[in-house]
């Protein structure tokens, strides 16, 4: 975070469920809350539809509240994630039969609540996470067969009614090069908000890369400034770079190159605000648990050393 404040950006931070980590290990607890390696936090379960409203209209803000309770102790920037997707969802939202009118009244009440909950305290909030297959279609979700696409603006209206003063942001996998998923973002997110008056102000590249297939850093640049061209900031807000376990020095090299790239475009694209890492510590990632044999993602292995991306990513800033 100390040089990519130098760099010129805002932040470089990382995912966490710190109440699971933070309280166990000491040297997790001790790199988190560092803040020249840290500048901002995003809770990576905490804020997420199961966790809010298990019930309808039973909202319990706890297990987010420990991350945004530990980035203001820390004076860190906190990412919000997320008010919707379709995945992690609560089970009565999939059970339910709605029509169009009552599950927009469930959404409203959804984002308005959560969105309140944490009002002046998220620099981002991370609105609407996934809603595009990759190729450029909209994804078949409850929120999308029930209400249409509009679901989207909706949200976002909402979320900006609730908390005026964050940035909203549609955040997605698989835009770190050009494909029909950018386009998308573009011409079926981006662009229909604004021609409607319905604030957004970012797009989120999760960045969930893998070493042997990284974008180049001219491709994810080329990316970003589509983006920023429209008049809205843009983030690398997931950045993990896996490899077939286990770790060689030849794949960490690549991933090396991956993480650097990933970062510099950031650092070259005016407009594209901060990099968060998708959790920090290769022994609580997500990566091996979603994608079998796959690991390694992360800036720190299991003892804690540094992985060689780790100064890929500082040489980047
Ligand atoms: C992941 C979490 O890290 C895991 O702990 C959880 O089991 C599944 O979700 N894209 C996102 C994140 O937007 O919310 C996901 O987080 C990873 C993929």
């Amino acid at each position: 975070h100390a040089l990519a404040k130098k760099a010129g950006l805002q932040y470089f931070g990382t995912a966490s469920d710190i109440v699971s980590v933070a309280a166990l290990d000491k040297t997790y607890a001790k790199i988190i809350s560092d803040k020249r390696e840290f500048g901002q936090l995003t809770p990576a379960n905490g804020q997420k539809w199961f966790a809010i409203e298990p019930q309808e209209n039973l909202f319990n803000f706890s297990y987010g509240d420990v991350t945004s309770k530990y980035a203001k102790k820390n004076k860190q920037l906190l990412r919000c994630h997320n008010l919707v997707w379709h995945s992690q969802l609560a089970d009565w939202v999939l059970q339910k039969t709605w029509t169009k009118k009552t599950l927009t009244a469930a959404l409203i009440n959804h984002v308005t609540n959560e969105a309140k909950h944490w009002k002046g305290q998220c620099y981002h909030w991370d609105v609407v996470n996934e809603a595009l297959e990759d190729d450029g279609s909209f994804r078949n979700t409850t929120f999308l067969h029930v209400i249409g696409p509009e679901y989207i603006a909706i949200a976002f209206k909402a979320a900006h009614a609730a908390d005026p003063h964050a940035k909203l942001y549609y955040n997605d996998y698989n835009l770190e090069r050009p494909n029909a998923k950018v386009d998308a973002v573009i011409n079926k997110i981006v662009k229909p908000l604004q021609r409607q008056r319905i604030p957004i102000h970012g797009v989120g590249m999760q960045a969930h890369l893998t070493a042997s297939r990284a974008p180049t850093i001219d491709q994810t640049i080329d990316v970003m400034k589509n983006f920023t061209n429209l008049g809205v900031e843009c983030a690398l807000t997931e950045l993990d770079v896996r490899v077939t376990d286990p770790a060689t020095p030849e794949n960490m090299a690549q991933q090396k190159v991956a993480f650097a790239a990933a970062t510099g475009a950031c650092v070259q694209v005016k407009g594209c605000v901060g990099v968060t890492v998708w959790d920090f510590w290769d022994p609580v990632s997500w990566i091996p648990g979603v994608f079998a044999g796959q690991g390694s993602g992360t800036l720190f292995f299991p003892n804690f050393t540094r992985h060689p991306a780790y100064d890929g990513v500082a040489d980047a800033l």
